[in-house]
């Protein structure tokens, strides 16, 4: 019985990181085939890229992760009350919970205030996953923690249904912004359809503002963005067996006021071709030809009104910080 049981948790291990390997080399063949080459910007998160975006969120310039510090910090007891009105408990799912320093802001809060809650950490990143969970194990010891290594969509349609405990998803960090409208309106409204009237979604969206500012942050003076856009290529060097040399590559982002959003490719400094031994396929990459890399996406207030009431949810309340950077959008789903 026990061996059985043992293989069992073997082979579906092994069968998500089959599938999880066959979509990352089909998703870098897609993308390179392309006239116009792109790659998506979920693949940045492996432990080299997760840790690199850690030390974004700490470079003077990345602004985003310091504002909504103030945010949580200035409003932790607030948005408490929020979450816990009218309610027994409730059931705390964060998605893309990366080291969870912001959310500890509001976890101890909650606990100091007895509020009865399980907190649901979701996260690609296995390693990312694992140090917080061990960290909150650590220093919030009455924490009820069950972590999700999964896709986002994958988690929630894991959320367990159930009448009298309100649901209430953390979505932090301005991560929508990394889907472009279409993806973000698909996004939303199912995650709203795993969602009862009434439970809560606290969002976090970077809002416009003086273009020069925005761009900065993607283009720090330290270059670890850039270390963290070009680590694509590394990681595809690493897990598919292809021969980029990154001398030959620059990180090239841009901000486009118009559309609000913050674009960053990775372009080819010479005509090269690669080959990557996983695909037995060769791309060829003109003199500064551009692979597309990421979106991030910079909102209005309105814009986020709108966004809501397209995807079933009302804004409850906005909350900014001194400056109006960055907004955490509460919003009930109706
Ligand atoms: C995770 N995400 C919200 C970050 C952003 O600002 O778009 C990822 C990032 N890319 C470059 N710097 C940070």
């Amino acid at each position: 019985m026990e061996n059985k049981g043992i293989s069992k948790k073997i082979i579906i291990t092994l069968r998500i990181n089959v599938d999880f390997f066959n979509q990352f080399a089909q998703d870098v063949q897609q993308g390179l085939s392309a006239s116009a080459k792109y790659l998506s910007s979920k693949y940045f998160y492996d432990t080299v890229g997760s840790q690199l975006f850690q030390n974004i969120m700490e470079l003077p310039e990345y602004y985003l992760t310091a504002c909504e510090y103030e945010i949580l910090q200035t409003h932790q007891t607030e948005l408490g009350k929020y979450l816990a009105a009218g309610v027994d408990g409730f059931e705390l799912l964060e998605l893309g919970a990366g080291d969870g320093l912001k959310t500890k802001i509001l976890l101890r809060n909650f606990l100091q205030n007895n509020y009865h809650f399980r907190y649901l950490p979701v996260d690609i990143s296995p390693s990312a996953l694992h140090n917080l969970t061990e960290d909150l194990h650590k220093n919030l010891p009455n924490l009820t923690v069950q972590p999700l290594v999964s896709e986002y969509f994958v988690a929630l349609s894991q959320l367990p249904a159930s009448a009298d405990t309100r649901k209430v998803v953390l979505f932090l960090g301005s991560n929508l912004g990394n889907f472009n409208h279409t993806q973000a309106l698909f996004f939303l409204q199912s995650l709203r359809q795993g969602l009862q009237k009434g439970d809560l979604l606290l969002i976090g969206l970077d809002l416009q503002k003086q273009p020069d500012l925005i761009l900065a942050a993607y283009n720090d003076s330290q270059g670890v963005t850039k270390a963290f856009n070009l680590n694509l290529l590394q990681r595809i060097n690493r897990e598919l067996g292809a021969n980029f040399d990154l001398a030959n590559f620059m990180h090239y982002p841009l901000y486009d006021p118009y559309e609000g959003c913050a674009k960053s490719f990775i372009i080819s400094k010479l005509a090269q071709e690669i080959y990557i031994e996983q695909l037995a396929c060769r791309f060829e990459l003109g003199a500064w030809e551009a692979i597309h890399t990421e979106v991030s996406y910079k909102y209005t207030l309105s814009g986020i009104a709108q966004l809501a009431r397209q995807s079933g949810f009302v804004v409850k309340q906005n909350f900014l910080d001194h400056r109006s950077y960055f907004c955490d959008s509460l919003w009930e789903a109706i």
